[in-house]
């Protein structure tokens, strides 16, 4: 008997790894695959590269491959959050908890107190993780994301307190 459900994803199978530029080409190409418009493989380097960054991977699967990344970057007491993502076929496995765990610890050691984000409110998903995990609202900007073809969409600015 053949089954269509898909196999159940434990987060405990994937690691949590510091992204070196080497992941940049990978990054992308998941990065793509959940934002519009998505960053190319340069772009993510030059994240990565940045004295100030403070990224991570999760990988999974034999080879092993990107199924999340958390680009952030850490200056004077202060993280932010650039860009998160998690592959669709991992997703509500906890590796984006994961992440941002990896990322509050690296923050705290790096004397951060505080970690900001923004996200688009209508971002159900992210919304979700974030106050899950303790960030609160800090802020809001008008009509940040503008989308072709839709009204534009506000973006919420989210803080950790470390
Ligand atoms: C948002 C995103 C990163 C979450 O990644 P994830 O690995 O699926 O999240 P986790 O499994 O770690 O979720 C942890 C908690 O967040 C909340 N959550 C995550 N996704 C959710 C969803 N789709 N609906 C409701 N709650 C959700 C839940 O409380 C979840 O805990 P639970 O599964 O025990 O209920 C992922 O959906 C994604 O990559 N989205 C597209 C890119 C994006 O929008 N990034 C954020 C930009 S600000």
């Amino acid at each position: 008997m053949t089954s269509n459900v898909t196999p159940f994803r434990n987060v405990k199978h994937a690691s949590m790894l510091w992204a070196a530029p080497e992941r940049a080409e990978e990054i992308a190409e998941l990065h793509a695959k959940l934002f519009t418009p998505p960053w190319d493989a340069n772009a993510v380097r030059g994240l990565l590269e940045h004295p100030a960054a403070t990224s991570l991977v999760a990988v999974a699967g034999s080879p092993k491959a990107v199924i999340g990344f958390v680009i952030g970057q850490l200056a004077a007491d202060e993280a932010e959050i650039l860009s998160i993502g998690v592959a669709p076929n991992w997703q509500r496995a906890g590796v984006a908890a994961g992440l941002l765990e990896g990322l509050s610890r690296a923050a705290r050691r790096g004397d951060a107190k505080r970690i900001f984000l923004d996200v688009a409110e209508d971002n159900e998903a992210a919304l979700a993780l974030y106050r899950k995990l303790g960030f609160l609202e800090s802020g809001r900007r008008k009509g940040y994301y503008q989308r072709p073809g839709s009204k534009a969409v506000d973006a919420l600015t989210l803080v950790l307190t470390l």
